[in-house]
């Protein structure tokens, strides 16, 4: 199949408030020692759960850690391989629950082979971060932790799948930094 977008691509309109916000929201990596508010954090929750999923199956829960005893012992759970330093900075932690899915969408994924959960779970957690960074919120999704010491923190059961958690924080940096992305040129194919 032949792609028609050309190599450079002609400028795109970025001046709408949702585009813009796709510029701004980046992954925050230094948090500032403001607190954040209960009801800027509710917010950023009732964004992803109005995100969409399959069959509006909604496999999904969350949990703001908001307590400062326990953002401190959660935080460390993503400092894995020596990475994620920054998390101590964080001021809550909200973690993306992935729970089984309705019939439909099981069913569906048995016949295609997809796992839709998963996809929907990512886009709650996207949502989360836009919400966060519509309000000057910092954000970073972490996928590599340790599950099973969050669990036992928690005092979840075994069988909790954590799919994501999300470091939230006011940054101690605002500037936005270019992004590094693909082109159009490498990514779209218009037929
Ligand atoms: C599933 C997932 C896991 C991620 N895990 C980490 C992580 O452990 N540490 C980190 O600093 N960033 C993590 N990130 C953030 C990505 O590195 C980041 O989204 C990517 O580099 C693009 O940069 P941007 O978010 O600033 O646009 C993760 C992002 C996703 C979606």
């Amino acid at each position: 199949m032949q792609t028609t977008v050309p190599a450079v691509m002609p400028a795109i309109d970025r001046t709408s408030p949702f585009m813009e916000l796709c510029g701004q929201r980046q992954s925050c990596r230094s948090f500032s020692d403001q607190p954040v508010a209960h009801e800027t954090l509710l917010r950023v929750v009732e964004a992803a759960r109005l995100a969409p999923s399959a069959c509006n199956s909604q496999p999904w829960r969350f949990i703001l850690v908001e307590t400062p005893e326990l953002v401190e012992r959660i935080a460390p759970c993503g400092q894995v391989m020596g990475i994620n330093g920054f998390l101590k900075e964080a001021k809550s932690i909200l973690l993306i629950l992935e729970t089984p899915a309705k019939l439909a969408p099981v069913i569906a994924s048995l016949i295609d082979g997809q796992h839709f959960a998963k996809g929907d779970v990512g886009g709650a957690a996207l949502a989360a971060c836009f919400a966060a960074a519509e309000q000057g919120l910092g954000s970073c999704i972490i996928g590599l932790f340790d599950r099973p010491k969050i669990r036992e923190i928690l005092e979840l059961p075994p069988e909790t799948k954590i799919d994501y958690f999300i470091a939230l924080g006011y940054p101690k940096n605002i500037a936005v930094r270019a992004k590094s992305r693909k082109g159009l040129d490498e990514l779209l194919t218009t037929v």
